[in-house]
């Protein structure tokens, strides 16, 4: 892994807002170019922020391993999909969510779909509670989901049509960014 030249240039400047020795604190921001970079984190990914950074592997493995935000498997090609289990969302049916991953995606979490398109992840409460129960796609929350719904959206996103974020129950108009 190595950044491209354009990341690279951007990662440097990073580094440079912090104080002389406190060039850890970038470590996030770093990270999180390497991952839109090549869409998950391997290791080699973090051991050349680790590098960047003069942090031991460990460290910058601990942070990446410690956010959702961050993946350290390759991912769908279309979507990874990070279902909410937690209180609400688990009341209002992110079982029900998860048991149409486990059908339609793979039946183990961090599984890539047969075609690739497709992996999926249970994640803790992602502050979206009152639109219960909902997913993160990307950078997107889909809310106020049904089993059936949900199922529809994953053929859509299949077929190339990305359904436009926000509550898919009509609460309001979904408009988009
Ligand atoms: Fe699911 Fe908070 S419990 S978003």
């Amino acid at each position: 892994f190595a950044f491209t030249a354009a990341n690279e240039t951007w990662a440097e400047a990073q580094i440079t807002k912090y104080p002389e020795g406190r060039q850890a604190s970038a470590v996030i921001p770093l990270l999180w170019r390497a991952q839109e970079q090549e869409g998950w984190l391997s290791k080699p990914a973090i051991e050349y922020v680790a590098d960047m950074l003069g942090m031991a592997y460990i460290r910058v493995l601990e942070v990446a391993s410690f956010y959702f935000m961050f993946q350290l498997q390759p991912v769908g090609k279309v979507a990874h999909i990070q279902i909410c289990g937690t209180t609400s969302c688990m009341i209002c049916g992110a079982e029900d969510l998860i048991a149409v991953c486990r059908e339609k995606i793979a039946d183990k979490p961090h599984m890539l779909s047969a075609d690739g398109k497709f992996s999926w992840e249970e994640v803790e409460c992602l502050g979206a509670c009152t639109n219960a129960p909902m997913a993160q796609i990307g950078k997107d929350y889909y809310e106020d989901l049904t089993a059936e719904g949900f199922a529809k959206m994953l053929d859509d996103m299949a077929a190339g049509n990305l359904p436009l974020p926000g509550p898919q129950n009509g609460r309001y108009a979904s408009e988009p960014l």
